[in-house]
């Protein structure tokens, strides 16, 4: 092959890739991209769309439980609850530990397990009862419902879990 050839040869690869690379920089050009401001399609189980609003934090934002507790499983609650058991007791005069017993809790006074010391924090709300919306909040979050409460206890985001832990709660009369 004569030296010609060769440059030919060279030179049509030479222009492949020129084309190639101008092709793909006008490519870019023409079809631009845009970084969308929010995700357009979010995939979210039901659970998670359930605890959207009460990642956002505040009391008022949670949803109220009862359309959850409509549907809750107290056995699934019982199961849930097993983390609790560090700290309470569920069975009928129970003794207190680190918290107070939780029998018949959901219809309770407030902070009025005889023979527990309740912090001021709780303590505050004896006068009222409590109820499933005040429970909800409650294992939502301890300190958004009682701030400076004892119960050292992170809560539960997912408002299922509160719905059963809850129904748990109230089978216990
Ligand atoms: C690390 C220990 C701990 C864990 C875990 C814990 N608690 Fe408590 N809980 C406490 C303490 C301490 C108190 C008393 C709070 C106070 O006086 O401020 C309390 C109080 C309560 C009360 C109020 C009782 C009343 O008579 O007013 C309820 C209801 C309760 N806990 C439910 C639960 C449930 C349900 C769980 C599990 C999901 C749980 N707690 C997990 C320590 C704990």
């Amino acid at each position: 092959m004569s030296s010609f050839e060769w440059n030919k040869i060279i030179a049509s690869l030479l222009t492949a890739l020129i084309v190639a690379m101008v092709s793909g920089i006008l490519a870019g050009q023409l079809v631009r991209p845009r970084e969308l401001a929010k995700p357009v399609f979010v995939v979210q189980s039901a659970e998670q769309t359930a605890a959207a609003p009460a990642e956002q934090g505040a009391a008022a934002a949670l949803e109220p439980i009862g359309p959850l507790l409509a549907k809750a499983d107290p056995k699934r609650g019982e199961q849930l609850a097993k983390v609790c058991q560090t700290c309470h007791t569920f069975t009928k005069g129970g003794p207190n530990k680190i918290g107070p017993n939780l029998w018949d809790v959901t219809e309770e006074q407030i902070a009025s397990v005889p023979g527990y010391q309740f912090s001021a924090a709780l303590e505050k709300d004896k006068n009222e009862k409590w109820d499933q919306e005040k429970l909800n909040q409650w294992l939502y979050n301890p300190q958004s419902f009682a701030k400076g409460t004892k119960m050292t206890f992170a809560g539960f985001p997912k408002a299922q879990d509160r719905a059963d832990v809850i129904a748990y709660l109230d089978t216990l009369k």
